[in-house]
């Protein structure tokens, strides 16, 4: 039988903080079983209006507990990777989640994650070994590993995840179609500042003039969505252009996939993706553009 809740496990009009998945589990079973769908919110912290519109998308479901969770993960870090500088914030993540009206924060320790002798993994395929994945080798199996734990644990009827991280969203949707997790993965347009930048958590470590200096990224994006008509060649061409013409940017890879990521169509819908460093800060964005459509 499952064990009523108390004012500890869930409190309905306020946010309540967990750190013990077990416990987790165990509370959103309960709510489940009282006709609760659950949404889960994967994030990392240093939360943003991007984050708040995930929030927000997962409360659209009826009769919905959101269920934030907060955690760098250590595993989808390389070793000369941000992870001790990554920002944590959790104190003021807990009063956005507030304001947001979410049901429950999950803010696990490393180690309730990572049991000691913990060796499976999941394998993202070969599509795990590009764009990212060839600037950061074991990225996406450390990313697919949580996601995959954190279904598990959260056990949510869907779980939403922002569309800047094109290729992670991806890969977890494939994940959830190959392992049969029993969910709806829901994709969210990227939410950009005025001037076309992408937010992102690892923005904040941008200076000044860096911050400038990264509105290059989309800058180039939009250009190159500018001419889709042209075709792919030109798309990366126009694109290339406006990121040369910008001193500061370090460009890793500027690519156009198809939707599924995989090689690009002469004509219809397409993915143009970019990551570049600006200063020590590592940028990725995205747009969809609809190639060989006319003749801009
Ligand atoms: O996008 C992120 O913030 C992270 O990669 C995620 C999905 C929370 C997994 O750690």
């Amino acid at each position: 039988m499952t064990k009523p809740l108390t004012k500890d496990d869930y409190r309905p009009g306020d946010v309540t903080v967990h750190r013990d998945p077990v416990r987790l589990t165990r509370v959103v079973r309960a709510l489940r079983a009282a006709g609760r769908n659950i949404a889960l919110v994967p994030t990392m912290g240093a939360l943003h209006e991007g984050h708040r519109k995930l929030i927000r998308e997962a409360h659209v479901m009826q009769n919905t507990v959101v269920v934030v969770s907060i955690f760098v993960n250590p595993a989808q870090f390389g070793p000369n990777e941000d992870f001790t500088t990554y920002p944590r914030t959790l104190e003021s993540d807990v009063d956005v989640c507030r304001e947001e009206r979410v049901g429950l924060v999950f803010a696990p320790a490393a180690e309730d994650v990572y049991l000691p002798g913990a060796t499976a993994t999941v394998h993202p395929g070969p599509l795990g070994d590009e764009l990212e994945g060839a600037s950061r080798p074991g990225h996406f199996a450390g990313v697919l590993t949580v996601v995959a734990k954190l279904f598990n644990i959260v056990q949510p009827t869907y779980a939403v995840f922002g569309e800047k991280d094109y290729q992670q969203l991806t890969l977890i949707h494939r994940m959830a179609r190959d392992l049969n997790f029993p969910l709806d993965v829901v994709g969210v347009p990227t939410v950009r500042e005025h001037d076309g930048l992408a937010l992102s958590s690892r923005n904040r470590n941008l200076s000044e003039d860096e911050r400038q200096t990264a509105t290059a990224l989309s800058a180039a994006l939009v250009a190159g969505a500018h001419v889709s008509g042209l075709g792919a060649e030109t798309v990366l061409r126009t694109a290339r252009d406006t990121l040369a013409a910008v001193p500061g940017v370090d460009l890793d890879y500027l690519e156009l996939r198809a939707p599924d990521l995989g090689p690009a169509p002469e004509n219809g819908d397409a993915r143009l993706l970019v990551a570049a460093r600006v200063g020590a800060t590592r940028l990725i964005d995205n747009v969809a553009v609809l190639l060989g459509a006319g003749d801009e």
